[in-house]
């Protein structure tokens, strides 16, 4: 009964909480392990590999969030382009309140603008509760699709999935997770965390069925999944902006192309332009963790300064043999 009577923090909801509660203590000791080389556990969970830590709000969001019609998703694998995302999608939404000029991302990271569902706003601390957000919610989560809680595919809510090539992407977690960990770089760990990564074991993992489910869920739901490339955001970042606000259903006017509107949000999020800010130079997170960690290099193709030719082929063939069929595929350059 006790538990029946604790209300879940961030949704005001009380059965459910109990059950949730119940289930995560059942499952958490059950469920299978791995350690990365970096020292991260990843707890596997009805398909997917998970950090282990992040459970606590995995399970609780996927049976609490209640979607809105009116709610945008951002969704990505990590270090995909998570932050340019954020970025993008807030500036899109809140252009009417704030001229660019005084864009709260001048003063504030994307990561405390956009909030990830899974272990942010349902972590162990709830960082804000739901119904404090203004409408329309822009929210972010790394949930693989077959994982998001029903009310997002059941709902009319929008969600906008960025991938991005796994190579780049898997170097890019690599320094992220040094920087995160407060450890240098090392790149001796490089070639056991490859192999795991290819054998699916990866925080939000398998990185195929990842990118492989949002593909399909936006052929079958276009007007509900927009399935964006980093590197080809990065090649034609004008049009893909372009399309991203005619997604989120609100495009940009032909009076505002013509003063620049869109030239201007571009260069607002910026790589350049962001990582150099105050902010995200010298500032952290509500945990310690140093706000620069997010922006590194930015570039397609960084992977060859690490990974050997025989990754590559290996890559290469997984790719092959995992999208065949799918029309799906990456520029590594
Ligand atoms: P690199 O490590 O390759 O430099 P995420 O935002 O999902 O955590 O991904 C982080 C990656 O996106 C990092 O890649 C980071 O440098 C890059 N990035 C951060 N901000 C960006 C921006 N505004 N535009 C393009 N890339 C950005």
């Amino acid at each position: 009964m006790e538990k029946l009577k604790k209300t879940c923090q961030t949704c005001g909801d009380e059965e459910r909480m109990g059950e949730g509660e119940e289930k995560m203590e059942e499952v958490l000791k059950t469920l299978p392990m791995e350690k990365l080389p970096e020292g991260i556990h990843l707890s596997f969970y009805e398909g997917h590999w998970y950090r282990s830590t992040f459970m606590h709000g995995i399970i609780p969001f996927q049976q609490h969030f209640k979607a809105q019609d009116t709610d945008l998703i951002l969704v990505t694998f990590p270090k995909s382009g998570t932050t340019w995302l954020k970025a993008l999608a807030f500036t899109i939404a809140n252009r009417n309140n704030y001229p660019v000029s005084e864009s709260p991302l001048l003063t504030t990271n994307p990561h405390s603008l956009v909030y990830f569902l899974d272990f942010e706003i349902y972590g162990k601390s709830p960082i804000l509760k739901l119904e404090d957000l203004p409408s329309p919610r822009v929210l972010a989560t790394h949930m693989p699709h077959s994982a998001l809680p029903t009310s997002i595919k059941d709902s009319n809510c929008r969600v906008v999935y960025l991938c991005r090539n796994p190579l780049d992407m898997f170097i890019s977690y690599r320094h992220f997770v040094a920087k995160f960990s407060n450890k240098p770089f090392d790149p001796s760990l490089i070639e056991e965390s490859f192999d795991m990564f290819c054998r699916g074991v990866s925080s939000y993992g398998p990185f195929w069925d990842h990118v492989l489910e949002y593909w399909k869920a936006s052929q079958e739901r276009q007007n509900k999944v927009l399935f964006l490339k980093y590197e080809d955001m990065k090649e034609d970042p004008i049009s893909h902006l372009k399309v991203l606000a005619k997604f989120m259903g609100l495009p940009f006017s032909v009076e505002e192309e013509s003063q620049g509107v869109i030239e201007e949000v571009l260069k607002l999020c910026s790589f350049d332009n962001l990582k150099d800010l105050e902010v995200n130079t010298n500032e952290t997170n509500r945990n310690g963790h140093p706000y620069s960690m997010f922006f590194r290099k930015a570039e397609v193709g960084d992977w060859a300064n690490y990974l050997t030719p025989s990754m590559l082929e290996r890559m290469n063939k997984l790719m092959e043999e995992k999208f065949a069929g799918s029309g799906l595929n990456f520029k590594f350059s």
